[in-house]
């Protein structure tokens, strides 16, 4: 029988890029990966903090998590390392700002961003093929409210199919070695979890940023939840700093604390211009034109050409047969 053997994340890449035939969704990426590099140098992207020893057992055993803190605590640092540091290559975002590339540009892991519907077909079958082809897989839901809220409106899910849904997908991540991980700004946005699931939500562990939660709220959701921990590790939140986070597993009867430290690479994607290329669907260089020109209507010819490296005149050039074409409007009054 012939054996199955996964390509490296780095061959699998440069399969993908080969196979468009395309110098120049290289020479996009190299536009992103020069930006970063103005950001922190190359070694410095690459350098990967680990995460606490404590949590190495914990991590191991847990199936699905739920990372909890309010905006710029460093819960999306926190997912980064826990998938670099612990040998995840492949990494599937359900998410609506997409930030995880630099996994793939910098550290080789390969990134899937999926839709919610993608995600559950992906959960309920591809994760399957992941299995054999022997990649470990770490899943990263950013809005857990929000997904829901697809599942019910477009895609027609009763509340009740949901949660059967949900469960079965826990048992499918396990059974295929994946994880799960649910980030939340507030305990809002696990509405669903807490008022349909309950402590039936299979939820293992809590990693809890600085959040803002009153006393009596922290012991109705531990009391809900059936955690005894979270209202101990909840009702601490509230004096965290950047960084700083509580653990409460079903794995462990003690509340555990860390830290994370800041991750470069994820750092520079927050603080670069030109992020967006890296995740958009561009593939030539009039993509990348046309792309800069749609999204940002407001953008000069000189802008673009500034952003992107490419000459003013090429710039014109491109956008004025985009618009022949119809790819883009027509500009009302003025020529730009
Ligand atoms: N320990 C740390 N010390 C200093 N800066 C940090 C630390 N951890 C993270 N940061 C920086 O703080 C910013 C916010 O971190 P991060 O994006 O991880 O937060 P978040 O909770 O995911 O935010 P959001 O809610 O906006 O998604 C980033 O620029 C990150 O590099
Ligand atoms: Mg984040």
């Amino acid at each position: 029988m012939k054996e199955i053997t996964s390509p490296s994340p780095r061959e699998r890449e440069n399969m993908n890029l080969n196979q468009l035939g395309k110098s120049t969704v290289n020479e996009v990426l190299q536009l992103v990966i020069n930006e970063l590099y103005k950001i922190y140098p190359e070694e410095m992207l690459k350098r990967i903090p680990q995460l606490p020893k404590e949590l190495e057992g914990l991590i191991n055993k847990s199936i699905a998590m739920v990372v909890l803190g309010a905006s710029g605590t460093g819960k999306t640092t926190f997912v980064k390392l826990l998938a670099l540091n612990n040998n995840f290559n492949k990494v599937v975002v359900c998410s609506w700002t997409r930030q995880f590339k630099d996994l793939q540009l910098i550290h080789n892991r390969e990134v899937t961003y999926v839709e919610a519907k993608d995600l559950m077909e992906y959960i309920a079958s591809d994760i399957e093929l992941d299995y054999i082809l022997g990649k470990n897989v770490l899943i990263v839901i950013e809005d857990f409210n929000r997904t829901v809220e697809v599942a019910k409106h477009k895609m027609g899910m009763s509340m009740r199919r949901i949660i059967e849904y949900f469960n079965t997908a826990i048992t499918n991540i396990r059974k295929y070695g994946a994880k799960l991980v649910i980030i939340a700004h507030d305990i809002k946005e696990l509405k669903p979890i807490l008022d349909h699931m309950g402590a039936s939500a299979n939820l293992d562990t809590w990693i809890i940023f600085r959040l803002a939660v009153t006393p009596q709220r922290a012991r109705s959701i531990a009391k809900r939840l059936g955690f005894e921990g979270l209202y101990k590790a909840l009702t601490e939140a509230n004096r965290l700093s950047i960084g700083e986070f509580n653990v409460v597993s079903r794995y462990s009867s003690t509340v555990i604390s860390g830290k994370v430290d800041m991750l470069p690479s994820h750092d520079a994607v927050e603080k670069c211009r030109l992020w967006l290329l890296a995740e958009a669907d561009i593939k030539t260089k009039k993509d990348l034109i046309v792309f800069l020109k749609k999204r940002y209507p407001k953008l000069s010819y000189r802008d673009i050409a500034r952003l992107t490296g490419f000459s003013e005149k090429y710039v014109a050039k491109v956008l004025s047969i985009a618009r022949a074409k119809g790819l883009l409007e027509r500009p009302k009054k003025s020529r730009r």
